[in-house]
């Protein structure tokens, strides 16, 4: 072979030899990179994790939503959990079945949001026989033995209620308005908890003041759809005569302001003028949008962020800890106008916080 040729081979032998170092140190990096990665976003073996079992109302409203993409947060593979996320559809059977399942999978925990209060006796039962710890949020249940389940945490639906009513006494009275005031009540789902709590509200609220009344009432399901086909219903029947429409969630008032707006109404808050005046629970951003606007008058907020809430508690228990039975959390209420901005309910103030569009936007949802 002629020293030239050798050189050039031996040359480009040495450069391919460089070449392939360069590629396989590289693609060392690149394999130690993503175990680092995967270690990084779950440091968990598929046996530390802890499985849940979440049995989840259904997708019925915005306020739902933001609430299941808090809890898939929270109870991520990363975050060292494997979760059995079951959506009922808003029917109790299916969630019913959903927990049996769980019990059959042998799950660490179930976490249960109850469609209704009643009905979770047998198969809660049967969650202890199998010694699973049950956790209930937002909604509450109605049961025989209070130890079916280790604690329940959510809102007090009531108190969201009676805030509504204080707030909407006060702005009549602000406005001095003293005719009779006609009311439509769109409830949510009968017999769930958000339901009871708010129409019990109400109820209490009309013994107190002599000229309200409900002139009007039925569920809308707590969805927009059903909200609209019964306020359409509501105003074929009674029109004009409807002073104020109470809506149990957001969801329902979208519904509620679009059949108002299709018959030719304005949703408002000048009564005296022949607007109708809607108020609305949840406080989710499309619902403080319109609240912003005047379409809502006043929106008292039901937090929906249970992912870290449900995480500690799992966490405090795990550790051997004991957590509350019952645990309500703080919620804020909101409205478009700024004048009324503490109002008393159960001998204690409450803030309404006036709305802004950057207050809005620095919601997480
Ligand atoms: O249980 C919470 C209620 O259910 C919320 O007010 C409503 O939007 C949801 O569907």
């Amino acid at each position: 072979m002629k020293r030239q040729t050798l050189k050039t081979l031996l040359t480009g032998s040495a450069l391919l030899l460089c070449a392939l170092c360069v590629f396989f140190t590289g693609c060392g990096n690149i394999v130690a990179e993503t175990t680092e990665e995967k270690a990084e976003t779950s440091s968990h073996s598929d046996e530390d994790k802890l499985t849940i079992g979440l049995s989840q109302v259904g997708s019925e409203s915005d306020w739902r939503m933001a609430s299941t993409d808090s809890v898939k947060a929270a109870f991520s593979s990363a975050e060292g959990y494997n979760l059995i996320f079951d959506d009922a559809q808003q029917k109790q059977e299916n969630q019913l079945k959903a927990i049996r399942e769980f019990i059959d999978q042998g799950v660490d925990y179930i976490i249960l949001d109850p469609i209704v209060e009643t009905g979770w006796d047998s198969v809660l039962t049967e969650a202890r026989e199998a010694g699973i710890p049950v956790i209930v949020y937002d909604r509450g249940i109605e049961v025989d033995d209070e130890d079916l389940y280790v604690c329940w945490i959510g809102s007090d639906f009531k108190l969201e209620g009676e805030r509504a009513c204080v707030w909407l006494e006060e702005f009549l009275a602000s406005r001095g308005v003293n005719r009779n005031i006609n009311i439509a009540d769109l409830q949510g789902t009968l017999g769930a908890s958000a339901q009871i709590g708010r129409s019990a509200a109400l109820e209490e609220a009309v013994t107190l003041n002599k000229n309200w009344r409900i002139i009007a009432r039925d569920s809308g399901d707590f969805t927009t759809a059903k909200g609209k086909e019964v306020m359409t219903e509501m105003l074929n029947k009674h029109g004009r005569d409807i002073n104020v429409i109470y809506a149990e969630n957001d969801n329902m008032a979208y519904g509620a302001i679009e059949a108002l707006e299709k018959k030719g109404y304005t949703a408002g808050m000048d009564i005296e003028n022949g607007e109708i005046l809607v108020i609305s629970f949840d406080a989710t951003h499309n619902g403080l949008e319109l609240t912003l606007d005047g379409k809502i008058a006043a929106n008292t907020e039901c937090n929906p962020l249970y992912g870290p809430r449900l995480t500690e508690i799992i966490d405090t228990l795990e550790k051997g800890g004991s957590v509350e039975k019952v645990t309500y959390i703080d919620e804020e209420q909101f409205s478009g106008i700024s004048y009324i901005g503490t109002i008393q309910v159960r001998n204690r103030p409450y803030t309404v916080t006036y709305l802004t569009e950057d207050l809005i936007n620095d919601r997480q949802y």
